[in-house]
């Protein structure tokens, strides 16, 4: 990205069209928008996906003669339609003989320069531009322009809503149901119009409608509407003389509405007289652009870097998935984001590595991603139950209700086979949900969210925990059995008969944490709510006790003079990595390459991706000290050092999401391998590095993941002691930080990074002071005020 700011890409390559179209898609939070040609028909190398945030739908499939149930993100009627011809000619179909893609990602513009030749040789030029208003997000346009170069006479114009399509985007997904939408009500008017509403099953009514306008040479023509519609499929084609030279501009301004919307009766009256009442394309845009104009404000983070580029493409995508528009409703973050069908849609605890970015910049957005855990308490109580335990048990991935929607099988493509998954006993899950709400609170102090929404999960969290963990005697220490860590290569032992590992090293030490955390949220919560939840959940004194007790004494393994990944970690074999990385290039798959061997990963060690290291990343190295001496462990910073360079040499990154982590632990004790990881995490998606994956949608915890390593990483800002403290380690590249956050209420405090100083400044009209410190020094900043420390 040679330009900081414009995402572009030259000429066709059927290799990259998918991964060009999930890079270069438009979305505002509400829906996005995959970046297909118009023309172009989901199959080969295209995937004209369109998803609306939280629209999931279940389907039965049957493999290997068992039915399994699975929810899928639907893709939504394909709004994008738009093709040419000259009277009698091929309608085009791509691809053009020349184009240029053009993603600008100041104003969230995708731009198409392109042009055309029929069988012929009647040239035509093509512009088209498209937007998900981020000003109005229940509209989305797309303006064509098309300018015969050689030719003059009858140009037609075919535009479609198309709600016959499926979910067909992953091809490892072929063979499962893929069918969520019925075709309700639909009609192509005389006058250009067209609507059309869909539902899925559980009975969500989806509304597309839109109108036209058409312009030659600047002023608008009428053009002769010829429409046809069947079910679930609505076309008309415009018709006008042209000449050469003579710019035709076609807008196609589409207004979706669902049932589920707030505010909205008839989803299908709203989507046509939303459609209706829009402006033009321009006065649209215009809206837009501001709105993006003010998100960038924002989000501002200016670095003295070079190649910036990759940077605002992560935050583009964040933003295009997580704005005010999704935190209307009521949706998760999908880990793929809302660009593609991969991990069907659902929502695992990648929001962890998001939230870190938005509680200090948008805490609104992360309040509501919470609210949303919160809502589904019922759904983890209900697990929790079906375990034989007390508590809540949020499920590794959902979607719509809070379900577990974890696979039961997948497919292994090398071998063909179609194996048992048990990612489900990730239980760790539950701790993040745990973290995110303490971070929440200790980055906004929003205690209100706390005592009304945010402790009753925490301490159902912590019950889960408490009834979870087994007494052994022989050790004296509790233990957490039959669970997964992060590390989703390993999900059993290779001499056991059932799935799940024992005392995973960062679910025990995090459940630690969340037992100290539930204690302290009852203490800080204002009495009378505090004795409202104490009788609602029937907490009696000895419960918090109890946790204190478990907290203390679960058990983490130790091998080598480092932390084990778990109990009984130092019985698996070493794999001979030399070999296998002579055989193998690419390693990131080894569970699927042994696999395929007839051999199984979980005999060795090797790690698809961080996880002991997790522990570094979620907690400061003082805090992961205190944590594990509270256990009972002596730590310090060479346990830390041992245990990373363990297993970074054990950790193939089979995840994006384990160069973020990398990068973060590296940072104090190798920088110049911590900026390797960050670049890798930081460019993830834009150079498709999981070969092949993002074409299925990006890799949202990545993407923020590599944005929060300059944000509070490389600056080393934490918030403890109620202040705001900065310990910064700028990588050789990174020359300064500049950027701007919001802490406690306070909606401005810039804060700028060099090598020599660090410099923080409060917005004039807070309200009150804020405590700064930089190393060791602190000091309080009133409003207005600035304050430079040296290094
Ligand atoms: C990773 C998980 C992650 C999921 C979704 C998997 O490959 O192992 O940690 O949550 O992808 O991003």
């Amino acid at each position: 990205m040679p330009d900081p700011w414009r995402l572009r890409y030259t000429g066709y390559a059927p290799a990259e069209e998918g991964l060009r179209e999930a890079l270069c898609a438009v979305g505002n939070g509400y829906l996005v928008t995959r970046g297909a040609a118009p023309e172009a028909a989901a199959g080969g190398e295209h995937y004209p996906g369109t998803y609306l945030a939280g629209c999931y739908d279940r389907a039965d499939s049957e493999i290997g003669g068992r039915v399994f149930t699975h929810e899928d993100l639907v893709n939504c009627p394909n709004w994008l339609p738009v093709t040419f011809r000259c009277e009698g000619a091929e309608w085009f179909t791509g691809p053009p003989v020349e184009q240029e893609l053009e993603l600008d990602l100041r104003q969230g513009v995708l731009t198409r320069r392109a042009v055309c030749v029929d069988g012929v040789g009647r040239r035509t030029r093509l512009v088209q531009r498209r937007i998900a208003s981020q000003a109005s997000p229940h509209l989305a346009a797309l303006e064509t322009v098309l300018t015969a170069e050689n030719w003059s006479g009858r140009l037609e114009v075919r535009s479609a809503l198309d709600g016959t399509v499926t979910n067909a985007g992953v091809p490892r997904y072929a063979g499962l149901a893929d069918r969520h939408l019925t075709p309700l009500r639909q009609e192509a008017c005389p006058d250009g119009e067209l609507w059309l509403e869909v539902a899925t099953g559980p009975g969500r009514r989806i509304a597309f409608a839109a109108r036209h306008r058409v312009r030659a040479g600047g002023r608008p023509v009428e053009a002769e509407v010829r429409a046809r519609a069947r079910p679930g499929l609505v076309t008309q084609i415009l018709a006008l003389d042209v000449t050469p030279g003579r710019p035709v501009t076609v807008d196609k301004v589409v207004a979706v509405h669902t049932s589920h919307d707030p505010a909205t009766g008839d989803p299908l009256e709203a989507a046509r007289q939303l459609a209706a009442e829009a402006a033009d394309f321009d006065r649209l845009l215009a809206e837009h652009a501001l709105r993006w104009e003010q998100l960038w404000e924002r989000l501002r983070i200016d670095a003295d870097l070079p190649g910036l580029g990759p940077l605002h493409l992560d935050l583009f995508h964040l933003l295009q998935t997580c704005s005010e528009h999704s935190a209307d409703l009521d949706v998760g973050i999908p880990a793929r984001g809302l660009h593609g069908e991969a991990y069907r849609g659902h929502v695992f605890w990648d929001e962890l590595f998001v939230l870190r970015v938005l509680n200090l910049r948008l805490p609104e957005l992360a309040r509501a991603v919470l609210r949303y855990r919160r809502r589904r308490l019922d759904a983890a109580r209900r697990a929790a139950r079906a375990e034989g335990r007390r508590g809540a048990s949020y499920p590794w991935q959902s979607g719509s209700d809070g379900q577990e929607q974890s696979p039961q099988v997948h497919l292994n493509p090398l071998s063909g086979r179609w194996l048992p998954d048990h990612t489900h006993l990730q239980r760790h899950i539950g701790s993040a949900v745990a973290y995110n709400i303490w971070e929440y609170y200790r980055a906004t102090g929003d205690l209100d969210f706390l005592a009304e929404a945010g402790a009753e999960p925490l301490l159902e969290i912590a019950r889960y925990w408490a009834s979870a963990a087994t007494h052994d005697p022989g050790r004296d220490r509790w233990s957490i059995r039959g669970v997964l860590g992060p590390d989703e290569y390993h999900d059993a032992y290779p001499w056991a008969r059932e799935p799940g590992l024992d005392d995973n090293a960062y679910t025990n030490v995090l459940a630690s944490w969340v037992l100290a955390r539930a204690r302290d949220a009852l203490r800080v919560l204002p009495e009378r709510r505090r004795g409202e939840l104490t009788e609602r959940l029937a907490l009696d004194a000895a419960e918090p006790e109890r946790w204190q007790e478990i907290g203390r004494r679960l058990h983490v393994p130790f091998h080598d003079g480092v932390i084990s990944q778990f109990d009984g970690y130092r019985r698996l074999a070493e794999l001979d990595w030399e070999t296998y990385r002579r055989r193998y290039p690419d390693l990131r798959r080894l569970d699927r390459i042994l696999e395929a061997e007839g051999d199984t990963v979980n005999r060795y060690r090797a790690s698809k991706q961080a996880d002991v290291l997790m522990l570094w990343y979620l907690f400061s190295a003082g805090e992961v000290r205190d944590l594990l001496r509270r256990l009972g462990h002596p730590a310090g910073y060479e346990l830390m050092r041992r245990t990373v360079s363990y297993y970074l040499d054990r950790t193939v990154h089979g995840s994006t999401l384990s160069s973020v982590v990398h990068a973060w632990v590296l940072t104090r004790c190798d920088r110049r391998a911590s900026w390797r990881h960050f670049r890798d995490a930081l460019t993830a998606d834009l150079v498709d590095a999981q070969g092949g994956t993002t074409r299925e949608g990006v890799h949202l915890g990545a993407m923020a993941g590599a944005v929060d390593l300059l944000q509070r990483c490389y600056t080393g800002l934490e918030l403890r002691e109620d202040a705001l403290w900065l310990d910064p380690q700028l990588p050789w590249a990174l020359g300064s930080l500049d950027l701007d956050v919001r802490y406690r209420g306070h909606r401005d405090v810039r804060i700028r990074v060099d090598r020599h100083s660090v410099t923080v400044a409060l917005g004039a009209d807070a309200e009150r002071p804020v405590r700064v410190g930089v190393r060791s020094t602190a000091v309080a900043l009133r409003p207005g005020e600035s304050h430079k420390f040296a290094l």
